[in-house]
């Protein structure tokens, strides 16, 4: 006869769907009873009426059923009081929410946080994020997207996420596309809401992008500042002491201004300049020459002045507006355009700097 020990081992192979750890793991087995070839398994759900309770119960019966003597299986369900939820919760979040040390710092979680940043806005920070997300999660690296932009959101839509967090207590469960988890102040407003937030609720909302996210363990983090060198990137430094930036420019001469300004910003927050992309370097001609719209040389110079490697040149290209505007980044939409290549040689680039 099967033993109640052999039941609960194999129900370590089954995730709560939502925060993808193991059931065994967040304490929702509650009770295995056995009955000669029958077990029967009790389920705390951590939130009542959960959604997905189908997906437990099916996975659950199969995983039992696969233990030798077990002819039949039955899932019970209850839900956790709000004690236990709490006490959960607070164990997940427990390793983004800072402490005093340096190596309790909140970000054990995660390998690598790239800031993406500008002198001024428009010049493809957004779109830059989106794409090398995707093109670091099709080289196998576990990807997170911190949306940081809480006006002017255009994460999700980029993406495509058409998923929503999923609130437990007071931990949230960032919805994914292709593995990317993705989180932005877009996913809890619809695009027509304005966000009139200011200051310090601005603050809270970035926060707690960063505190009570259940990230999971990532190999990059990728945040999409606000255009400009404002306040949320100071908070950020702040909170996430190995946050590196990357900055994203446009070509024209005037890089030295956004430069200093980026280069003042860098320094005020003690975060070391990653690399730069260059955007919108130019339009290639249908006779394959090449069209220098915004003028040229810029990316080389600012990566120069900031003491940083250009790791990209990125062409103006109608499809890579098209691309998000339809929520499918220019990266997973192979040969489209030549950019795609652009793109997964910067991620590629990025990935050697910071992983030496
Ligand atoms: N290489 C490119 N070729 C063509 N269009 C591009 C390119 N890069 C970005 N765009 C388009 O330019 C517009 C601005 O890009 P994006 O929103 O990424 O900029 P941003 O720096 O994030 O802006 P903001 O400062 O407002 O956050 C978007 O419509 C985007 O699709
Ligand atoms: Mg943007």
């Amino acid at each position: 006869m099967v033993t109640k020990e052999q039941v609960f081992d194999i129900l370590k192979e089954v995730d709560d769907p939502e925060i993808g750890r193991p059931i065994t793991e967040l304490g929702m087995v509650e009770d295995i009873k056995i009955d000669g070839d029958k077990v029967l398994v009790n389920i705390k759900l951590t939130i009542p009426g959960c959604p997905l309770k189908a997906r437990i119960n099916d996975e659950v019966t199969q995983k039992v059923k696969e233990l030798e003597g077990v002819k039949e299986a039955e899932v019970f369900f209850t839900s956790m009081t709000d004690q236990e939820r709490q006490k959960l919760t607070q164990e997940l979040l427990s390793k983004y929410q800072s402490g005093e040390k340096e190596e309790e710092t909140g970000t054990e979680f995660v390998k690598h946080i790239v800031c993406i940043a500008s002198g001024k806005g428009g010049v493809g920070k957004s779109t830059v994020t989106a794409n090398l997300a995707a093109a670091l999660a099709d080289m196998g690296y576990k990807v997170g997207v911190l949306d940081a932009d809480v006006y002017g959101f255009s994460i999700p839509r980029m993406m495509g996420c058409q998923g929503q967090p999923t609130i437990i207590e007071n931990m949230i469960i960032p919805p994914e596309r292709e593995g990317i988890k993705i989180i932005s102040m877009g996913l809890f407003l619809d695009e027509d809401t304005p966000v009139i937030w200011r200051g310090p609720m601005l603050h809270k909302a970035v926060q707690q992008f960063m505190t009570d996210v259940h990230w999971d363990d990532l190999d990059f983090m990728l945040i999409d500042l606000p255009p400009g060198t404002g306040d949320v990137t100071i908070t950020i430094a702040q909170k996430f002491k190995k946050s590196q930036l990357l900055v994203v420019t446009t070509p024209q001469k005037a890089a030295a201004n956004v430069a200093l300004r980026v280069g003042r910003m860098a320094d005020k927050v003690e975060l070391k300049v990653v690399g730069v992309i260059e955007n919108m370097s130019y339009y290639q001609m249908p006779d394959g020459s090449r069209e220098y719209i915004f003028g040229s040389g810029g990316g080389e110079r600012l990566a120069r002045l900031l003491n940083a490697q250009l790791l990209g040149e990125i062409p103006l290209d109608k499809t890579v507006r098209e691309c998000s505007d339809e929520g499918t980044p220019l990266v997973w939409n192979e040969n489209k355009s030549p950019a795609t290549g652009i793109y997964r040689e910067s991620a590629k680039k990025l990935v050697e700097i910071l992983e030496g």
